[in-house]
């Protein structure tokens, strides 16, 4: 937060935050990179040499058409995903973002990371609109475990309620949406929020690009966090092209600071 650009942002955007009492925070890939996660796209992105060991390109080895035709495949993958996930802690940008969260009345957390780190930085209101890794899901009767380590699985294990087998509870490329978190965000955003954040994403999504836009074209302040250029970067009032560690933590700064 060195330069005096984006101090001066960060002042605007402290007192946007004072001033109102509710936010949407959406969050992508790049919220988690300072946890030691690699993001999907960009720089040290895994999508960069797009193909896995097995020669596979990862959007399709993490499909819902590969899982149906040879779920071995997916399983390997996700296995990988989740051991990574569970080496690593939430940082600064996921405390603070719960930190930010406590000082306003309504807020949503609207996020495509399937981590978990949001909830172990203490975050509420929180929508996970691609599922989360640490849980499985059994698509016969919607039964949901937790999911402690996908890797000693050799095959899906069965469920304990009706003995089909259970999948990893992520959305995979290709499939629809979870209907509970899609009627839940929809609900959310008919009430309007008076900010709305979008902090390390591509925003390569409709349903993750439009409610930035919208607020925009009502007139509603916008604010990116993200060192690159996304899909959004020209609808928002206030872009942040930084690290998400630093910048939410000046922030939550410049918004508890009482001298100010
Ligand atoms: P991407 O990998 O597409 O984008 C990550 C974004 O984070 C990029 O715009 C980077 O510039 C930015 N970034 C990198 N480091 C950052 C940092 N320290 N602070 C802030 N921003 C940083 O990830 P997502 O947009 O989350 O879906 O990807 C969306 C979805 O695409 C994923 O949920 C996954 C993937 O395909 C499914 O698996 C269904």
């Amino acid at each position: 937060m060195r330069q005096p650009h984006h101090r001066r942002q960060v002042v605007e955007i402290a007192d946007l935050l004072k001033k109102a009492s509710s936010a949407l925070f959406i969050t992508g890939a790049g919220i988690s990179a300072e946890s030691g996660l690699p993001t999907y796209r960009g720089v040290g992105g895994l999508y960069d040499d797009r193909h896995t060991d097995d020669g596979i390109p990862i959007e399709v080895a993490l499909s819902g058409q590969m899982f149906s035709d040879r779920p071995e495949v997916t399983w390997n993958h996700l296995s990988r995903l989740e051991s990574a996930v569970r080496e690593v802690a939430p940082n600064r940008a996921h405390r603070a973002l719960a930190q930010l969260q406590r000082t306003l009345t309504r807020t949503l957390v609207l996020t495509q990371n399937v981590d978990g780190l949001h909830q172990a930085a203490g975050s509420r209101d929180l929508v996970e609109i691609h599922g989360n890794i640490h849980r499985l899901r059994c698509e016969t009767c919607g039964h949901k475990d937790v999911a402690h380590d996908l890797a000693v699985f050799r095959e899906p294990p069965a469920c304990v309620r009706c003995g089909r087998p259970m999948r990893p509870d992520v959305v995979l490329f290709g499939e629809s949406l979870p209907s509970a978190e899609l009627i839940r965000l929809k609900n959310e955003l008919s009430h309007g929020f008076d900010i709305v954040f979008i902090i390390g994403t591509s925003a390569g999504f409709p349903y993750i690009s439009g409610p930035v836009i919208t607020a925009s074209r009502q007139g509603v302040p916008t604010v990116e966090i993200n060192p690159g250029e996304t899909e959004v970067s020209h609808f928002v009032t206030h872009r942040l092209a930084t690290h998400a560690g630093p910048a939410l933590d000046a922030i939550l700064s410049a918004v508890l600071d009482p001298g100010r």
